[in-house]
């Protein structure tokens, strides 16, 4: 059996605008990647190879860490490793960098022992991560990060997660305004209770996106793309929000909104040709902004982490 492995595993879009907890999909690029090494001893190494991303003294609060604690704990395995990180995913970002490391190890370390696990069974110890890391065990940034593609929570007790066909000319504009915004703090800010209205606009829309998906209707895909919930109140933390979400929109974009808390964005294309244009129009319309930003266009990434 191999003794050490390195894997990559992707970014991810959480809620995609109406599926607040429930829906995210994964993206090609960018992504993590870690090296996992096994130790003659129990316990966990952390090396941090990432630039100027700072790591919590206590091993134990790590992410990857905790997700693999969970996972070996359910194994009844004391197996002790060393992971190297080296992330290219900015912690705060909205896509997904704590599920990424977390998937990355869980997947890395089932792979070093010889997949005694389903990777669709990884997700809940990937889980655990994500709670320390944002103090609520949310899967839709962990799922697709594991499963790839998109991935619907259709109940978290049991968890049931469903992966959902999409179209194979579908890319994802991400734009990344450089302003930190953490998840914590952005569900802190969500009311708590919605009214009946806005739940039969929501749930309308989460259905129709999944139709649209699984259909391959791009003009339902993109009119699907509306949430009256989240969105109004978080995109308050992103200075142009709506003259950048605009922009996409004239750029040719299906639709778009915040991506997973914010405050990166991201739009939905039907072609590359369209997805770099709206890359451009966000980044000129945030500039007017005087923020400074990174943009990434990619398609859906299928099939989630990869050995390296
Ligand atoms: N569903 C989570 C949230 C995703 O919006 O808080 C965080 O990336």
């Amino acid at each position: 059996m191999k003794e050490s492995i390195r894997v990559f595993s992707p970014a991810t879009v959480a809620n995609v605008a109406c599926g607040f907890d429930v829906l995210g999909f994964a993206l090609e690029s960018p992504g993590d990647e870690i090296e996992v090494r096994k130790k003659d001893e129990p316990g966990f190494t952390v090396i941090n190879k990432t630039k100027d991303t700072v790591f919590p003294a206590d091993v134990n609060k790590n992410t990857a860490v905790v997700s693999l604690q969970a996972y070996l704990q359910h194994i009844g395995s004391d197996q002790g490793f060393e992971i190297t990180f080296h992330s290219k995913i900015k912690p705060g970002s909205g896509i997904g960098s704590s599920s990424a490391s977390a998937a990355a190890s869980v997947f890395a370390v089932n792979e070093l022992l010889g997949n005694p696990l389903k990777q669709i069974d990884l997700v809940q110890f990937a889980m655990q991560g994500e709670k320390a890391a944002a103090g609520v065990a949310h899967a839709d940034n962990v799922a697709p990060a594991i499963l790839g593609g998109f991935v619907l929570v259709r109940s978290y007790a049991p968890l049931d997660l469903i992966e959902i066909p999409f179209p194979d000319d579908l890319y994802c504009t991400i734009i990344h305004p450089q302003i930190e915004v953490k998840t914590e703090d952005a569900r802190k800010i969500l009311r708590k209770g919605i009214t009946l209205k806005d739940a039969v606009t929501q749930w309308g829309n989460i259905a129709g996106l999944i139709a649209g998906l699984m259909k391959g209707d791009h003009a339902l895909i993109g009119r699907s793309l509306t949430d009256v919930i989240i969105e109004p109140i978080r995109s308050m933390l992103i200075p142009g929000y709506d003259a950048v979400k605009e922009a996409a929109m004239q750029a040719g974009a299906l639709g778009g909104s915040i991506s997973g808390s914010g405050p990166s964005m991201f739009a939905l294309s039907s072609s590359e040709e369209t997805a770099i244009k709206v890359a451009k129009a966000m980044k000129e319309t945030f500039s007017k902004y005087e923020i400074e930003n990174h943009s990434y266009v990619s398609k859906i990434n299928k099939q989630g982490p990869k050995v390296l």
